[in-house]
């Protein structure tokens, strides 16, 4: 027996010291993005056998520094604004790194237990939300989505005096799930998980505006009802992700109440666009949700894990996620209500509203964020990129080579390259080409997508680091690299 562990604990300070200097170089986001290219050099330095002798913690350190961190994911470049997912800033980065190293669960009566419930109460009253709302933090928008989704199963079945999350559902029993066709595929993946099944997410089309379409959504609903169909949950998308729309909550709160169905509201992308006042009024009846669904690792640039799920029956979450009391854990409360250490209490349960017994504090992130730069700094950050998305079509329009795909909502907008001289294929081919030789060059890396046939470009800002600048250097090089390669 060796008494003495191999793992290094006496030098966290220097570990992270050295690391920094790279982290802050990457950070520049300086130069081209070279990780692709260089991939057959840095898989080659970091390809081995499992190390039957540890090589210890400068070998380690080292690798990070110099191969590593250099070929990382640029997600952050001030140019980035494909996926709906960006580098942190500095507060969250921080935050994150401390909750790794003195946060490392979030219950028990400590700071960051204490943290996660102060954010979620920071997050509600930035969102409107009602402030009796529970909410919980997650790994993301997918199991946002399921929690949210979790207790609306929950719900539906106790109306029928079953309690699913003790039996099961029982032989028999369809529910489905309604949402329009743009709904993110998270949602029908948690139909699958929770047993509901992705063909019972019925995908309702949409309206010219991309919202779901209400008379479809209706006399689907109705047809189902006289078939004995019944409704778990109505989705309501707030920020489809890829056009931006936000489905009409407040219209399909009434439908929920009519027919006796929960209403989830999908606002992993979209949600924190409700600061924008000039699209609040699309936000009109959240209040009247169920569930809803945000995302701090989008829009508010928090590390990468961390989505929120807030329900309004305070109580739901624990039965439909309870773990049930464990022995090895209940054994170290307190007998005698006495709270002197930290392992004398649980603090907010929230590993009994959510999927995760262990989990990091998500709460010291969006706190760190919130402090920093308050709900104005938020504010001004969505403004911000909505106008950019608004001056995408506004340069799109004035550009005769160039059109929009979908007009702004939020922070999204399609266009393409279109000298009005080609095919409908020929034009898709062309995008496609467009968008990939931007991607090659890496200075403007928008994402794409297909809207009703439309191959487009989808620039989506939610990155904090874009100006003004990169907008209109994506809009130029778009037409640019049309003319040179139609
Ligand atoms: C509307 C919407 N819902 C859900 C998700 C899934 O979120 P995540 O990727 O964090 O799981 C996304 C991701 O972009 C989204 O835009």
């Amino acid at each position: 027996m060796n008494p003495i562990d191999p793992a290094d604990s006496a030098h966290l300070a220097d570990a992270i010291s050295r690391i920094l200097p790279a982290l802050q170089e990457f950070y520049r986001f300086e130069g081209p993005d070279l990780a692709a290219r260089r991939s057959v050099e840095w898989k080659e330095k970091l390809s081995m056998p499992l190390p039957q002798q540890g090589q210890g913690l400068d070998a380690v350190l080292d690798d990070l520094i110099n191969t590593i961190i250099p070929n990382g994911l640029r997600n952050g470049h001030p140019g980035f604004s494909g996926w709906v997912t960006t580098s942190p800033t500095s507060s969250g980065a921080a935050a994150h790194v401390a909750a790794a190293v003195a946060g490392s669960q979030r219950f028990w009566v400590q700071a960051f237990n204490y943290l996660e419930t102060l954010s979620l109460d920071w997050l509600k009253e930035l969102l409107g939300l009602p402030s009796f709302w529970q909410g919980t933090y997650t790994s993301g928008g997918s199991s946002a989505n399921l929690i949210g989704l979790g207790a609306a199963r929950q719900w539906a079945m106790e109306q029928m005096g079953v309690d699913p999350s003790m039996t099961g559902i029982p032989d028999g029993v369809r529910f489905q799930i309604y949402a329009s066709n743009e709904v993110h595929h998270v949602v029908n993946r948690a139909a699958a998980v929770l047993g509901i099944g992705r063909r019972n997410v019925i995908g309702i089309p949409t309206d010219h505006e991309h919202r779901i379409d209400l008379s479809l959504l209706e006399a689907r609903l109705r047809q189902d009802a006289k078939n004995g169909i019944r409704p778990l949950a109505l989705v309501a998308t707030a920020g489809t992700v890829n056009v931006g729309a936000v489905d009409p909550i407040n219209e399909m709160a009434d439908l929920a109440a009519q027919y006796g169905s929960w209403l989830h509201v999908d606002g992993a992308y979209g949600l924190f666009g409700k600061l924008d006042p000039r699209v609040a009024h699309l936000f009109e009846g959240l209040n009247r949700a169920d569930s809803a669904a945000a995302d701090p690792h989008k829009w508010l640039a928090a590390p990468l894990g961390n989505g929120v799920t807030f329900v309004r029956d305070t109580s739901i979450l624990g039965r439909a996620f309870t773990l049930e009391p464990a022995a090895y854990l209940e054994g170290s409360a307190s007998q005698d209500g006495v709270v002197e250490s930290p392992f004398d209490d649980f603090g907010v349960p929230y590993h009994d509203f959510n999927l995760d017994q262990s989990a990091p504090s998500r709460g010291v992130s969006v706190w760190a964020i919130l402090k920093e730069v308050g709900a104005d700094g938020i504010r001004d950050r969505i403004i911000n990129h909505n106008s950019y998305a608004r001056l995408v079509a506004q340069l799109v329009k004035e550009n005769p080579l160039l059109e929009v795909v979908t007009e702004p909502v939020l922070s999204i907008c399609c266009f393409r390259f279109n000298d009005g001289t080609k095919t409908t294929q020929e034009l898709n081919d062309l995008n496609a080409r467009i968008a990939a030789r931007l991607r090659s060059e890496s200075n403007y890396v928008p994402s794409t997508t297909v809207v009703k046939g439309t191959y487009a470009i989808r620039p989506c800002y939610i990155n904090p680091r874009v100006r003004a600048s990169d907008v209109i250097g994506l809009v130029n090089r778009v037409a640019e690299l049309g003319i040179e390669m139609k």
